[in-house]
C-alpha cells in the first residue's frame, strides 16, 4: 500500500513539482478533464505559484503521496466570507478514483478554518460540461454569472473564440445543512 502523507500547505520547494502537476492535469493528453482541446499554452509558471504561496489571504493546499504530489488546489480569501478555489489539479494517472472529491472536501474545511468562509466559489470553462456537472454533484450551484476567459499568449492560447467561465458557488457548513 502506498504511503499517503496527507494534506499540507505548499512550500516554495514544491514549485517545480507543482508546475508539472498543474500543466499535466490542465493541458496534458491524459485525464478526463484536460482542457488541451480548448486551450494551448503552458497554463502556469513557477513564479506564479511562488507568488500564490507567499501572498497573504491565499494558500496552496497539496496532497502528498510518498514523496510526490498527487493533487493541489489554491484557496483565496475574497472577503465577506467568500473563498475562491482555483488551480485545482489531480495527477492525470490518478484521476477518477475519488482524489478530487477528497481535495474539494478538504478545501472546504480549510476555507472555513483559515478564512472563516461560508461560501466557496469556483469558475469553470463553460465548454467543460462534464466538469460543471461534477461540481454540481458536489453541491455547487451555478450563479448565472459569466466571466471572460483571460487569454495570455504564454499561459493560455484559446483554440476557439467563445471560451468563457461559468461561476459556481457552494454554501459551506451549517448554512448548507440548515437550508
Ligand atoms: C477535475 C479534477 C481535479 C478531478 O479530479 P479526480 O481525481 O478525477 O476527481 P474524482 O475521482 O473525485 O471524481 C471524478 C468524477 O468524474 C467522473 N468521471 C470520471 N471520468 C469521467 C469522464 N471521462 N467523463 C465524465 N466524468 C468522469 C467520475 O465518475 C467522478 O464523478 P463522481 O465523483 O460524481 O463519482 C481532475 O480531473 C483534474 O485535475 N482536471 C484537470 C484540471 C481541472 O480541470 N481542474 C479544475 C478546473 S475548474
Amino acid at each position: 500500500m502506498k504511503d499517503v502523507k496527507g494534506f499540507r500547505r505548499a512550500v516554495p520547494s514544491d514549485a517545480t513539482q507543482l508546475v508539472r502537476l498543474v500543466r499535466s492535469a490542465y493541458r496534458g493528453s491524459v485525464g478526463w478533464a484536460s482542457e488541451a482541446d480548448l486551450v494551448g499554452g503552458e497554463r502556469i509558471a513557477a513564479t506564479q505559484l511562488l507568488e500564490v504561496i507567499a501572498r497573504p489571504r491565499s494558500m496552496l493546499l497539496v496532497l502528498e503521496e510518498s514523496d510526490a504530489l498527487l493533487a493541489c488546489c489554491q484557496l483565496e480569501d475574497r472577503g465577506e466570507r467568500l473563498a475562491f478555489l482555483g488551480t485545482f489539479a489531480v495527477r492525470p494517472t490518478a484521476q477518477g478514483r475519488g482524489v478530487g472529491r477528497r481535495v474539494v472536501a478538504e478545501a472546504e474545511r480549510w476555507a472555513t478554518a483559515e478564512f472563516g468562509a461560508n461560501v466557496l466559489e469556483i469558475t469553470v470553462l463553460a465548454q467543460q460540461t462534464a466538469l460543471v456537472h461534477w461540481y454540481e454533484r458536489l453541491g455547487f450551484e451555478r450563479t448565472g454569472e459569466l466571466r471572460p476567459f483571460p487569454a495570455d499568449v504564454r499561459y493560455a492560447r484559446p483554440k476557439r473564440d467563445d471560451l468563457h467561465f461559468v461561476v459556481l458557488r457552494k454554501v459551506l457548513g451549517e448554512e448548507q445543512a440548515s437550508r
